[in-house]
């Protein structure tokens, strides 16, 4: 299957050129505005995968929607207009879309819904997120899943529970909250940790991952797995086969 990445100078578009070939994939366009870059990808792609900026999905989506080939976006901090021209999008080609691709991760939003369900609002829930000095958007697009892991756990709207952060004269913790927090700083590939608090006791699940190719492996074999499919938007947990 012949490929493009767009975003292919970044962290994530490095590691996906480096492991593509190992999956059997040819990347045919490497798509960045960065020099020596290609700045669209080639009429032979078969499908592409984008890990670069939010501002640029919509016009590539669409584009990939009237060539008929399938599309991966790993891109996170997607603004409602943008989320607009996906779903416009994946009414015409299949696409798959996950703030995550790693298998582990995907795994601990099963936990967490599962915990939520079963410890209810006795328990509250805090999620905290640490990356790289360098991540523009917050909190992670996987900060936000596994907050919507929970409130489905609990069956609430996560809108009407989520708060992002706290400062200044807030008062008591309400009961059913599900508060986020983001950290920064470093070299931190990603870690995630949902925390359940009661009166007794606290249980915390963390993930870290070590290496990028855990979701670049995840995302090109999202993409595989894309090759053929009906339109339509599909997750991470569909290609893992969880749903
Ligand atoms: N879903 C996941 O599993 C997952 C994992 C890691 C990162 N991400 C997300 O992927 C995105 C990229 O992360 P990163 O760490 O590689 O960032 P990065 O800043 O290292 O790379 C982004 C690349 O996109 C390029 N870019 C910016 N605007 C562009 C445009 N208009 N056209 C083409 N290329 C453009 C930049 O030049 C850069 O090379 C972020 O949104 C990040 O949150 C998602």
């Amino acid at each position: 299957m012949k490929i493009a990445i767009v975003g292919a100078a970044g962290r994530m578009g490095r590691k996906l050129c480096e492991l593509a070939p190992s999956m059997g994939l040819e990347v045919v366009s490497k798509v960045d505005v960065a020099e020596g870059f290609d700045a669209e990808w080639c009429s032979c792609t078969e499908g592409v995968i984008d890990f670069s900026h939010h501002s640029c999905l919509a016009a590539n989506i669409a584009k990939a929607a009237a060539a008929g080939i399938p599309y991966v976006i790993g891109t996170t901090g997607i603004l409602p207009e943008e989320q607009a021209a996906v779903d416009a999008a994946a009414k015409a080609i299949a696409v798959v879309q996950s703030g995550n691709y790693s298998l582990g991760v995907n795994i601990l939003l099963e936990l967490v819904e599962k915990s939520a369900s079963l410890l209810g609002e006795d328990y509250d829930i805090e999620i905290t997120e640490m990356h790289h000095c360098h991540k523009k958007d917050a909190p992670s697009g996987t900060a936000l899943m596994l907050a919507k892991s929970a409130a489905a756990g609990r069956k609430v709207s996560l809108d009407e529970k989520a708060i992002y952060g706290r400062h200044g004269d807030v008062g008591e913790r309400p009961r059913g909250e599900i508060a986020v927090h983001a950290l920064r700083g470093g070299s931190v590939v990603g870690d995630h940790t949902v925390m359940f608090a009661s009166e007794l006791e606290r249980i915390e699940l963390t993930h870290k991952a070590q290496d990028r190719a855990a979701f670049a492996a995840g995302a090109l074999k999202a993409l595989v797995w894309a090759k053929g499919r009906a339109s339509g938007i599909y997750t991470m947990r569909h290609v893992l086969g969880f749903v």
